[in-house]
């Protein structure tokens, strides 16, 4: 089918073949910008012009996991680890309410440390000081574990499915199965969190027909949020020589993310900030509508490695909305739900 035809559909309906697909991936040259510029029409159309600014605390680079490109594995010993205090995530957390924000995210490594009942003791203390939603990214838990969470007041959970390919995931995670990780996803919105699914760009050995199939992965689970970023290889795993993800590959991923979802919240995320200075920028213009600044301590940031070079921007709100204003959006107001159901 001519690039045409499947533009407008990709704007009209987003009902788009696994073909269709793997075509809008495969674009290259000038081609490439009808892409974004078709995704960013459905962002606008489906979304807005409001960037929703979610406030990422990394409370705990301890990880009971050993994937092979994530620098916080557990055979990773050059990392010096740490864990916030309760207490300290608390008080964070209310600092980044007082700034303006209003979505707390929570993400750590698999550290058992963080039982249900200390989460729970978290959720329950931040929400008791600020009005804002809470999201989560802490990894798989059991349904127990993940419901007392979300009694305790949590809004949200993102767990990126990472590749929608098993025998990839496998080899990636060797420890870890493709299945469980569904099966948690399913759990996550059976109870009623907002979930974010998603996925990295470029893993070694991953081919344009798993990036197709990752996005009908995320259309079919119908996920409230997408993160999806560039794989960029860490010094000390096991895929340290293996080349990592492209910008213009992770912005077409996102462009037909987008285009299939229609109103899912993506975020420009912090990755495709790494690979490029203006990667997020770029990536708010291709279909992406959230932006995720870092309030971890810097003392503690400085050690949240999951990538080397990872842009530590100390960057307080009043910047985010700078460069936003800058280019022809508008910071949005209130929590950012999501737009998939109404908000709760
Ligand atoms: N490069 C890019 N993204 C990574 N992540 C973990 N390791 C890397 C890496 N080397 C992503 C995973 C994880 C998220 C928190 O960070 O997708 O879900």
């Amino acid at each position: 089918m001519a690039l045409r035809l499947i533009l407008d559909k990709a704007i009209h309906t987003g009902d788009l073949t696994r073909d269709e697909v793997v075509a809008l991936l495969s674009l290259e040259g000038k081609d490439v910008q009808r892409l974004f510029s078709a995704a960013d029409q459905v962002r606008k159309q489906y979304c807005g012009e409001g960037v929703h600014l979610r406030g990422l605390i990394e409370f705990s680079n301890i990880c009971s996991r050993d994937c092979n490109y994530c620098g916080l594995r557990r055979g990773n010993r050059r990392i010096r680890r740490y864990r916030m205090t309760p207490q300290e995530i608390i008080d964070v957390s209310a600092d980044v309410v007082r700034k303006g924000l209003q979505t707390i995210v929570l993400q750590s490594g698999e550290d058992p440390w963080y039982t249900a009942e200390r989460m729970v003791e978290i959720i329950q203390g931040i929400k008791s000081q600020a009005d804002c939603a809470v999201t989560l990214c802490i990894g798989e838990r059991s349904y127990a574990d993940y419901l007392a969470m979300k009694e305790a007041g949590a809004d949200r959970y993102l767990l990126r499915h990472e590749t929608s390919n098993p025998e990839l995931y496998h080899r990636l995670h060797p420890d870890m199965r493709l299945e469980d990780r569904v099966r948690c996803l399913r759990d996550l919105k059976d109870i009623g969190f907002q979930v974010g699914a998603g996925n990295m760009v470029r893993l070694p050995g991953q081919t344009i027909e798993d990036l197709a199939n990752d996005a009908l992965f995320i259309r079919d689970l119908e996920a409230d949020m997408i993160g999806i970023g560039p794989f960029i290889p860490h010094p000390n795993t096991p895929l340290s020589d293996k080349s990592g993800g492209t910008l213009e590959m992770t912005l077409k991923m996102i462009a037909v993310v987008r285009i299939v979802t229609r109103n899912a919240h993506i975020p420009a995320t912090t990755a495709v900030g790494s690979i490029d200075p203006f990667g997020r920028k770029k990536a708010l213009m291709a279909g992406a509508n959230v932006v995720m600044p870092n309030y971890t301590p810097i003392e503690y940031r400085v050690n949240y490695e999951i990538y080397p070079n990872k842009r530590c921007l100390t960057e307080d709100p009043s910047e985010s909305r700078a460069w936003i204003e800058a280019m022809g959006r508008v910071v949005a107001e209130g929590k950012g739900h999501s737009l998939k159901r109404s908000a709760q």
